[in-house]
């Protein structure tokens, strides 16, 4: 990510298959919307999709989120579902490779069994959930766009839970003020943790305000399928109004304090990447614009937009900052 240009970008061209097989998902996270979200059992229950699209049929987007949070309109974005062969195949995931094509075949068979994440630090129930426990969550299907700071972005079906929701369980104290997510360290199984690539292992942050807005997710899924290894299993954080780099995968451990976390490209590179790396069109990156971007798998490119799209729902959090210096 350091050093690529944001044109740097694989040409995608979307074929009749990948159209075919981004319909079929399609109606699969549809039918698992209306059937299985919220039951916890996901991975267990997934029908075959259906053999052909009925004739005519209009897709209207996935079944609104069904969580008690006052989810509605602009939470699942109505828009083209990348598809899900560029979704798995175009990967930043420096634990496994550097190169975007290769995170996919480097992290074939990375095991996420047995799985726990802690949640500790400035709460009143410091727990440790199994990952059967974090499936247990009613899940929803949430349809978001991923902007990548690099200047490409995506549209991706989701599977997951609010992160409220987790908080919720352990309590933050009044203390409380940020949340800290840590990956996995374990070069055995993340190869690329034996380079210096970055200081591992790769760590988050968020206020905790941000972490608790219903647009934070864990994800535990996409595409109806449980998460591969290549975008962040067995879970991983999803905050669609930063860029993609917030979006830390794998995580083992959430903890909760009063100063603001350390945050990988942020320690890396901070006069180029904030702790708040909210998608802003108006602020550049050093060495880039950030004015545009292109969607994988299309040409032309597109007028980024304000906190990705979703400012109606999040600009409140930032009332009165500076956004050109709180980056
Ligand atoms: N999390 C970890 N642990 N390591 C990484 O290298 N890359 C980030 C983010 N989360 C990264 C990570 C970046 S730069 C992006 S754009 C997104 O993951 C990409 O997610 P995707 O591969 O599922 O599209």
């Amino acid at each position: 990510m350091l050093n690529k240009k944001p044109d740097d970008i694989r040409d995608s061209e979307i074929t009749d298959k990948h159209l075919y097989l981004n319909r079929r998902s399609f109606m699969r996270g549809a039918a698992l919307a209306a059937t299985t979200v919220g039951t916890g059992l996901l991975y267990r229950r997934l029908n075959p999709p259906p053999a052909e699209t009925p004739k005519g049929e209009k897709f209207s987007g996935f079944a609104k989120p069904t969580s008690e949070a006052g989810l509605g309109a602009g939470f699942t974005v109505n828009e083209k579902l990348t598809p899900l062969e560029d979704i798995i195949n175009y990967n930043n995931f420096y634990e496994f490779s550097t190169d975007k094509g290769s995170v996919a075949s480097e992290s074939k068979g990375f095991l996420t069994k047995p799985w726990t994440v802690s949640v500790e630090g400035l709460v009143n129930k410091p727990r440790t959930f199994d990952l059967d426990e974090l499936l247990s969550f009613p899940l929803e299907e949430r349809v978001y766009r991923l902007r990548c700071v690099e200047g490409w972005s995506m549209v991706i079906p989701w599977i997951g839970f609010p992160l409220a929701r987790l908080l919720e369980e352990v309590e933050p104290t009044e203390q409380a003020r940020y949340v800290a997510f840590q990956t996995l360290y374990d070069p055995k199984r993340m190869p690329n943790q034996r380079t210096g690539v970055l200081d591992w292992p790769y760590v988050e942050g968020l206020r905790l305000d941000e972490a608790k807005h219903p647009l934070t997710i864990l994800a535990t899924g996409l595409y109806g399928e449980t998460l591969p290894p290549q975008d962040g299993a067995p879970i991983r954080l999803v905050v669609p109004w930063k860029y993609g780099f917030k979006s830390i995968k794998s995580i083992v451990k959430i903890q909760l304090g009063a100063d603001e976390p350390p945050a990988t490209w942020n320690i890396q590179a901070p006069n180029e990447y904030g702790f708040y790396s909210n998608v802003n069109p108006n602020v550049p990156h050093p060495r880039w614009s950030q004015a545009r971007e292109r969607r994988i798998g299309e040409f032309r490119m597109r007028e980024t937009l304000m906190f990705n799209g979703y400012g109606e729902q999040v600009a409140h959090l930032y009332a009165g900052m500076d956004l050109k210096r709180y980056f």
